[in-house]
């Protein structure tokens, strides 16, 4: 390549080449050697609740239809006919007992009394007469992910066979993906997403999007506007902002978050919904039930944070998870999905979709300002002069501490570029096409190990 990616992330000096943001060799090289490789989120179950529904979903700039089959299994497909490519589910979901192509007709099933195989080809029209009945169907089925998982409702998947499982690719950043999905009444799993998908698409380069919510809390600025107008979650007041805030940078794989420390005591409830005394009623109860549950020590409630390489979780509210798909190298397909209890009262369910509604998606405030940035960042980033100056990441350069409780993870304090130095050194890994065992050995150096 003409780059290079030794000189374009310089974690030691805090520096990062605007090239990341706009080169399309760049990109090429990270739908190769990442987005063909990482664990990727797909969807949530409750997109597709019975046999035969299907969501259409995207890997990196992949295609793929996330559905459940007849045996109730959760499957993920390559959205793209074996035959010239045509594009399966054109519709965005649906339910279908087989994947026909309108191009030529071949038809693949998920349906294990006609293959056991999911994807695999059971329908070629003239199969006989014009294939005279050589073609292979068994070598001509859907491409099917390697490996996927279901976390607690959460569907994630990778192309590679060699990637390690998703809890250990996750290391301790588990903890605070449970506190997303979790019940708020401390129990495991129980969310469910509200109404479906938002999803948007900006002009701006995806990991702009993905350092913002990995650790920039310094932006915190943007948002005055939003809290002096106030639009909190009972419609008044400061958004639900976190107290006591830490940065903390996972060297496991590059993810990171703003939140606290595990298993520390838990703070005084604040009414939150005094204009809801339902919903009011009911967040004074869970805390109740956390307290007998866990002892007044909380696991982590209160985080935002980033699973590396393109998710954001918001763990306190509004309760959501981020997407950011990469269209090209200054575009982006933005995803917001909504989460509450499954079990909580209808009026707790409207007055969280109305206050995440006000808060993030295409319409929300604190989003519109983090757009309006990202897209002048990334254009910065086309500019002939402008893209010859990299951009600064030395906030708490050479100040990491470790912090106890937690694998492989370090602080700087509460704002700090740590986390987005790393995650940009775990990024060039990936791009350079690191093996596995050299990333894995590469993540035990950095926790010293
Ligand atoms: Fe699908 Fe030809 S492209 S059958």
């Amino acid at each position: 390549m003409a780059l290079s990616l030794d000189t374009l992330v310089d974690a030691r000096a805090g520096t990062v080449s605007r090239e990341l943001f706009a080169s399309q060799e760049l990109f090429d090289l990270e739908q190769e050697h990442l987005f063909s490789r990482a664990w990727l989120f797909v969807g949530h179950e409750s997109m597709v609740p019975g046999p035969d529904d299907y969501f259409v979903s995207r890997m990196g700039t992949d295609s793929v239809i996330l559905t459940r089959d007849r045996q109730n299994q959760i499957q993920v497909l390559l959205n793209s006919c074996a035959h010239r490519g045509m594009k399966l589910c054109r519709q965005d979901q649906g339910n279908t007992r087989a994947f026909s192509c309108p191009y030529h007709g071949w038809t693949f099933t998920t349906d294990g009394k006609l293959s056991s195989i999911p994807g695999a080809l059971t329908g070629v029209p003239g199969l006989n007469r014009h294939y005279f009945g050589e073609l292979d169907t068994s070598a001509w089925g859907l491409r099917r992910v390697a490996k996927l998982v279901n976390f607690k409702g959460t569907i994630w998947a990778t192309w590679d066979p060699d990637a390690p499982d998703f809890e250990e690719y996750l290391g301790d950043m588990k903890l605070y993906l449970d506190s997303a999905l979790d019940h708020r009444d401390g129990s495991p799993g129980g969310s469910e997403m509200i109404a479906g998908v938002q999803k948007w698409r900006i002009g701006t380069n995806w990991k702009i999007i993905a350092e913002n919510f990995n650790g920039d809390l310094y932006h915190d600025i943007s948002h005055r506007s939003v809290d002096s107008i106030g639009i909190g979650p009972g419609g008044k007041g400061r958004r639900d902002a976190t107290p006591q805030r830490t940065s903390i940078s996972f060297r496991h794989f590059g993810h990171g978050v703003i939140g606290r420390a595990p298993y520390q005591d838990e703070e005084p409830y604040k009414p939150l919904f005094a204009n809801h005394p339902e919903v009011e009623d009911y967040y004074r109860g869970l805390y109740d039930k956390r307290e007998a549950l866990l002892g007044g020590k909380v696991k982590v409630l209160h985080s935002v944070g980033g699973v590396f390489p393109n998710v954001a979780i918001h763990g306190r509210q509004p309760r959501t998870i981020g997407v950011f798909h990469p269209i090209s190298p200054t575009e982006t397909e933005m995803w917001r999905i909504f989460l509450v209890d499954k079990d909580a009262p209808q009026a707790v369910k409207d007055a969280h979709r109305h206050y995440y509604l006000r808060y993030s998606g295409p319409g929300g405030m604190t989003e519109s300002d983090d757009t309006e940035n990202w897209t002048y960042a990334t254009q910065s980033c086309r500019g002939s002069i402008a893209r010859r100056t990299p951009f600064n990441y030395q906030m708490g350069l050479g100040h990491a501490e470790p912090i106890p409780g937690l694998r492989g993870a370090v602080t700087t304090g509460e704002f700090t570029e740590e986390n987005n130095r790393n995650y940009y050194k775990r990024w060039a890994q990936f791009v350079r096409g690191l093996s596995w065992a050299e990333l894995m050995a590469a993540s035990r150096a950095e926790q010293g190990a």
